[in-house]
């Protein structure tokens, strides 16, 4: 609703040059544009000052809307991020009748395949529904690679369904409302062809291992003998 207060949350380490920093700055200037009241924190620089974090629980706990944009690490969310929703419910313990704050999210991740995103999605559902916040959907995208550290609006073509997406859900999320699934799916789509992705992310790969001294070893499984339990 116009004059609400959203709070972006950033949940990656990579902080401002990450590329949930980019996604969720965009969609917080949909926001400002919708008439929303915006504020930003980044997680990690809270993690070890406890004034930060005290700013922090105090900040989601004022805001009308919380945006939590973070990338996905082994299929979940990054273990800092776990801990702070854990602290979070436990401040907001059975709480009764119908939500006054509601809680969208935006995961990326550095597959090709959006899908991977989905169980994160769905843990960030069910973090809501228990610490009583109206939860309104959660955006995702695969090929988070491709953003890097760039102000969306400025990573060109490849992310034109990303724009597209993340200023439709913005007039839903400032209207109160869930984003639908078709601009979930809209903000979803691949950036480019996967082989095209997979390419450029090898070639990354590559002159890693060169950099390192380590191109000789690219094909080691040091793992592959051992007995699984
Ligand atoms: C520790 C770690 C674990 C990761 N696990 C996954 C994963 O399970 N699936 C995946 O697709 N990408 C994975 N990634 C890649 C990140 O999700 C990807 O690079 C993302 O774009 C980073 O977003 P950020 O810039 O917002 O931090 C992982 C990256 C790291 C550093």
């Amino acid at each position: 609703m116009k004059g609400d207060k959203v709070l972006l949350l950033v949940g990656s380490p990579r902080g401002m040059a990450s590329t949930s920093n980019s996604l969720g700055e965009h969609l917080l200037l949909k926001l400002e544009e919708n008439g929303m009241a915006i504020k930003k924190l980044l997680l990690y620089p809270a993690l070890a000052d406890e004034k930060k974090m005290a700013e922090l629980l105090a900040a989601i706990e004022a805001c009308h809307l919380l945006v939590i944009a973070f990338p996905l690490y082994v299929d979940h969310l990054p273990a800092p991020l776990i801990d702070l929703l854990r602290q979070v419910a436990e401040r907001r313990p059975a709480r009764q009748g119908e939500a006054r704050q509601s809680l969208a999210a935006i995961v990326n991740c550095g597959f090709p395949e959006t899908r991977h995103c989905r169980p994160a999605g769905e843990i960030m559902r069910l973090f809501a529904v228990q610490a009583g916040f109206r939860f309104l959907g959660c955006l995702a995208l695969g090929m988070g690679g491709a953003i890097g550290n760039r102000p969306l609006a400025k990573a060109g073509f490849i992310v034109r369904h990303q724009l597209k997406g993340l200023g439709q859900a913005a007039g839903f999320l400032a209207a109160g409302k869930e984003i639908p699934v078709a601009v979930i799916e809209l903000a979803g789509k691949p950036m480019m062809p996967r082989w095209f992705y997979n390419w450029v992310a090898d070639r990354g790969w590559k002159s890693a291992a060169k950099k390192h001294g380590s191109s000789g070893r690219l094909l080691d499984a040091p793992y592959a003998g051992e007995q699984q339990s």
